[in-house]
């Protein structure tokens, strides 16, 4: 058993990050382990876990598994779990119920197994031990490769299995992927965070900055154009920082410039953190047409005292100078925010700051949570002296301004022509097709079904706060 330590997750060395190519190694006896057996996977939280996610999938259809639509029926269960707010530990934990149900009554040979952000907590793991003991297995954020071997110790041995290693990392190269759409793809381009902004617990789940090789992520962008994938998106904690890590002299601006010539369609980066958004940065995007004018830039907080206590290395008016430096150089584009609220010592007049910018940048869309201690950060060792009651009341009068300013930045797009990928059918209606404009607005239209996966001219007919209807311009 090897449990996650908080106190090693802190660490940051000079140790050198190693690439490796070779560490996800399946033996052939393993090959055969999931036979006639079914697995389910359940995502939390943001896209780097829905890409590990179809890490883990493609690694357990190496073993033989397949995919089982839903939970009832898999012989393998994993929760890949998110651990940035209480909220998103609380559904998990009411997963984990529902399987103990499922083991009781319909299948007691069930594995469980919990995987992501909150298989990195120390406090997760030893609620786990001691209140769920169903959990047959747990790993973390930088073992996803030894898969494999820690499910046939339970196949084969019945040993439950508890392995999370609390280690700045390294950079894994070869595990395989099984992606959930033909049309946009994931691409990794950095791990782990060195930021350290007070409230957040990526640093100690994910480890430290860990940029990938520039070839590696340029050759996996230039199988996917091969592949016929029409969008990309560059994941990271913080993808401004890419690079500084490596000793190459070779930058978020040289990678976004690369990835462009590949000739792949559509080019999305998240997520950007204000203090690494250099002038040359913009200047790329500006410059190629197949960099999509979309850009998600967290403010977190319209106040610098605030700002300073967060840890985010920027005040109010560095915050704004970036932004309209963006909307001057990319005036079409779209800018999207994560705001918190109630953060220890946020007054009145801090969050009034906060309105003020929001009503100074008028950001298409916002992202807006409540502060939730997470044990280990800074922020939940300071005084939580806002009330409940009011960082509810503030969250929905951030809300309703921030739903004002989408409605607005959409009604800007009624009669235009836009251009649209198209994703799949419409959720709310299977008579439509529904797909992401370059801005990343969603766009519900009528169309035919071979428009799927294909980038189409569509002319705006209404608009939402959320979405959008079309139709097609021929
Ligand atoms: N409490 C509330 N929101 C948080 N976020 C990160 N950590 C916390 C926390 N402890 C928000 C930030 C971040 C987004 C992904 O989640 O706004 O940008
Ligand atoms: Fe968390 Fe800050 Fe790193 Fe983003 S930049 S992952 S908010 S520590």
């Amino acid at each position: 058993m090897l449990k996650p330590s908080l106190k090693d997750a802190r660490v940051r060395t000079r140790k050198e990050v190693l690439v490796k190519t070779n560490d996800y190694i399946i033996d052939n006896n393993l090959k055969e382990l999931g036979k006639n057996k079914t697995y389910y996977v359940k995502t939390y939280g943001c896209q780097m876990n829905e890409h590990d996610s179809e890490n883990i999938k493609a690694i357990l259809e190496d073993m033989g598994f397949t995919e089982s639509i839903n939970m009832e029926n898999a012989d393998v269960i994993l929760l890949n779990t998110c651990a940035i707010r209480e909220n998103a530990h609380n559904k998990v934990f009411g997963m984990v119920g529902r399987v103990k149900t499922l083991k009781e009554t319909v299948n007691p040979n069930i594995i469980l197994g919990i995987c992501g952000c909150m298989a990195q907590e120390e406090v997760v793991v030893d609620e786990i031990l001691n209140k769920y003991r169903h959990v047959d297995l747990v790993f973390g954020t930088h073992n996803i490769h030894r898969l494999p071997k820690l499910l046939s110790e339970i196949i084969n041995k019945h040993n439950k299995q508890i392995e999370v290693y609390s280690i700045e990392g390294d950079v894994i190269e070869n595990i395989p992927v099984k992606r959930d759409s033909k049309y946009k793809a994931w691409v990794n381009i950095m791990f782990g965070c060195d930021k350290f902004c007070t409230y957040c617990i990526v640093p100690y789940t994910r480890g430290k900055q860990r940029s990938r090789m520039p070839e590696f992520i340029i050759n996996e962008v230039k199988d996917l154009v091969r592949d016929g994938y029409k969008e990309v998106t560059l994941l990271g904690q913080n993808v401004n920082a890419y690079g500084k890590d490596l000793n190459i002299n070779y930058n978020m601006e040289n990678l976004l410039e690369d990835v462009a010539k590949t000739g792949i369609e559509r080019v999305r980066f998240v997520t950007s953190h204000p203090w690494d958004f250099t002038d040359t940065m913009i200047e790329v995007i500006a410059k190629y047409p197949n960099i999509m004018p979309y850009i998600h830039l967290p403010l977190q907080s319209g106040s610098s005292k605030i700002l300073k206590l967060m840890g985010r290395r920027y005040t109010k008016e560095e915050y704004l100078t970036l932004f309209n430096k963006l909307k001057k150089a990319l005036p079409y584009s779209s800018i999207t925010t994560d705001i918190i609220v109630g953060f220890p010592g946020e007054t009145e007049e801090d969050f009034n700051e906060t309105l003020e910018v929001v009503n100074e940048c008028k950001f298409d869309s916002a992202f807006t949570f409540i502060f939730s201690p997470r044990v280990g950060t800074p922020a939940s060792r300071m005084q939580d002296d806002v009330s409940l009651e009011e960082k509810n009341e503030r969250l929905q009068r951030l809300n309703k301004l921030v739903n004002k300013y989408s409605k607005e930045a959409n009604d800007r797009y009624l009669g235009k022509v836009v251009k649209v990928l198209i994703e799949g059918v419409s959720e709310k209606d299977d008579n439509h097709l529904m797909g992401y404009t370059d801005t990343m607005k969603l766009v519900n239209v009528k169309a035919p079904i071979e428009y799927i996966g294909k980038i189409i001219d569509v002319k705006i007919t209404d608009v939402k706060t959320w979405s959008m209807d079309g139709e097609l311009n021929e």
